[in-house]
C-alpha cells in the first residue's frame, strides 16, 4: 500500500525491515569498520557476492537508513549521503562531465556552486553558461548555442526566488538526452519532487530544511539506481566526502517533522511577504509566484506551497540594507536557511559575494536585497522585529 509522504518521513526506507533489537529510532552505528566472520566472508563482501557492511566510507547502517528514506521521499530509486551540500553538488557535476564539456545552468545559483563551476572551468576547461529558461523557446535557444553534458537548476532560484518550469525543462532535455539536475534545497521533497516531474537527479544541502535545526552540515543526492550505483563507487567511495553516522542520525530525526515544519515556514513566509510588500521602506518583494500569473501557475503545478524563504529590496542603498540588519533584535544575521530561527543575510556581500558584480546584476541580485529565511517563531514577533528595524529616519 502506497503511503503518503508525511508517513514516509517517519517510516520510509529500511527496505530489508531491519529491527535494531526493537529500537524505535535507528541507532547510531559509530564505527569506522565492520568485522567479518571469516576471511571468506570478507572476500565475498569485497567481491559484492554477499550483502553487508565493510567499512563506513563504503556504507554504514545509520547513513544507509537516511539514504533509503530520502530515496522514498524524493520518489527516486536510490539516495546517497555526503558530508555537505557542496560535496553532493560537486560529486554530481564531476560525475556527469569530463574535460572540455559544457554545463547549462539556471540564471542564478548558490555562490559556492558558481565558485565550483569557475574552478572546473579553470582546471578542466568544463565551461558553463546561464539561461533564464523562462520559456521553451529561451531554453531551446540556449541549448542550440552549445549542447551541454547536463543542465543544473535551482528553483526557486536563490536568492531571487524565480521559479522555473521543471516539467518543461525535463521534457526538452529528455528529447536531447541531456540529464537534468535539480538543487531542491529550497523546497525539500515536501514542496517539490523534481524526479516525478521528469528530472534525473536531485541534490540537497540537507543542512537546511531536511535537518531543520541548524546543527548539521550535510548533502544528499537521489536518482536512478544505475547512475547512483556508479556515483557510490566513484564519487562517494573514492573521493570520499561521506556523512558521519551521527550527522545521519540528526537528519533522520529532523526529517520526521519536515512536513509540520514546512507548513509553518511557508505559512509565515507568505504572510510576511504580503506585509513587507506594503511597507513604505521596501522597494521589491521576491517570493515564488509573486512575479506574474504565469509564475503563479507554475508554483501551483509543481510546488505544494510557495516556500519559507523570501527576499526583498530595501529602498535606498546597501548601507540602508545593512542598517536594517543591524537593528534587528530577535532575527539572527546568518547565512543558511530552513532553521527554526529566522535568519537574514545580505546576498551581495555574503552567500553570493564570490560572483562578480556584473554577473550578480544579470542574475537580479541587487546591493539592497536581503534574504529572509522565515523561522518557526510566532509570525507576529518576526513581523514586529522587522517593523522596528525599519523605523529609522535616516542613516546615523
Ligand atoms: C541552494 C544551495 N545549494 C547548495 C548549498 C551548499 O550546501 P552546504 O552548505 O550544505 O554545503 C547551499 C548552501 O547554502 C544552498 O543554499
Amino acid at each position: 500500500m502506497k503511503r503518503r509522504i508525511e508517513s514516509e518521513m517517519i517510516h520510509g526506507g529500511a527496505k530489508d525491515g531491519r529491527s535494531y533489537e526493537g529500537s524505535l529510532t535507528v541507532p547510531i552505528f559509530q564505527t569506522s569498520t565492520f568485522s567479518f566472520s571469516s576471511a571468506e566472508q570478507g572476500e565475498r563482501r569485497f567481491a559484492a557476492e554477499e550483502e553487508g557492511f565493510i567499512y563506513s566510507r563504503l556504507g554504514n547502517p545509520t547513513v544507509r537508513a537516511l539514504e533509503e528514506r530520502m530515496a522514498v521521499l524524493e520518489e527516486g530509486e536510490k539516495g546517497l549521503a555526503f558530508s555537505s551540500g557542496m560535496a553532493a553538488v560537486s560529486a554530481v557535476l564531476t560525475s556527469l562531465t569530463k574535460a572540455g564539456d559544457h554545463i547549462l545552468c539556471s540564471n542564478g545559483l548558490y555562490g559556492c556552486t558558481f565558485g565550483l563551476l569557475q574552478w572546473l572551468n579553470e582546471k578542466y576547461q568544463i565551461t558553463h553558461s546561464f539561461s533564464s529558461m523562462e520559456s521553451e523557446t529561451s531554453l531551446r535557444e540556449s541549448l542550440a548555442e552549445r549542447t551541454p553534458a547536463c543542465i543544473f537548476i535551482e528553483t526557486p532560484v536563490n536568492p531571487t526566488m524565480k521559479v522555473l518550469n521543471l516539467k518543461m525543462v525535463a521534457k526538452v532535455a529528455r528529447e536531447l538526452g541531456i540529464p537534468v539536475i535539480v538543487d531542491n534545497t529550497f523546497c525539500s521533497p515536501y514542496l517539490q519532487q523534481p524526479l516525478s516531474l521528469g528530472c534525473d537527479v536531485v541534490v540537497h544541502s540537507a543542512t537546511k530544511y531536511i535537518s531543520g535545526h541548524g546543527d548539521v552540515v550535510a548533502g544528499l543526492v537521489i536518482g536512478k539506481e544505475d547512475y547512483m550505483t556508479l556515483l557510490a563507487k566513484r564519487e562517494q567511495k573514492d573521493v570520499g566526502g561521506v556523512l558521519s553516522p551521527f550527522d545521519a542520525w540528526l537528519l533522520l530525526r529532523g526529517v520526521k517533522t519536515l512536513h509540520v515544519r514546512m507548513e509553518g515556514h511557508c505559512q509565515s513566509a507568505k504572510w510576511l511577504a504580503d506585509k513587507l510588500k506594503n511597507h513604505p521602506k521596501v522597494e521589491n518583494i521576491y517570493y515564488p509566484g509573486s512575479r506574474d500569473e504565469e509564475e503563479k501557475n507554475i508554483v501551483e503545478q509543481q510546488m505544494r506551497l510557495a516556500g519559507g524563504v523570501l527576499s526583498f529590496d530595501i529602498k535606498g542603498t546597501k548601507a540602508h540594507a545593512q542598517k536594517m540588519m543591524n537593528e534587528l533584535k530577535m532575527i539572527k544575521i546568518a547565512v543558511s536557511l530552513g532553521d527554526a530561527e529566522t535568519l537574514i543575510q545580505h546576498p551581495a556581500t555574503m552567500t553570493h559575494a564570490v560572483i562578480p558584480a556584473e554577473r550578480r546584476q544579470q542574475m537580479g541580485i541587487t546591493d539592497t536585497m536581503l534574504r529572509l529565511s522565515v523561522g518557526l517563531e510566532a509570525v507576529e514577533d518576526i513581523w514586529d522585529d522587522l517593523k522596528q528595524a525599519l523605523e529609522w529616519e535616516d542613516l546615523s
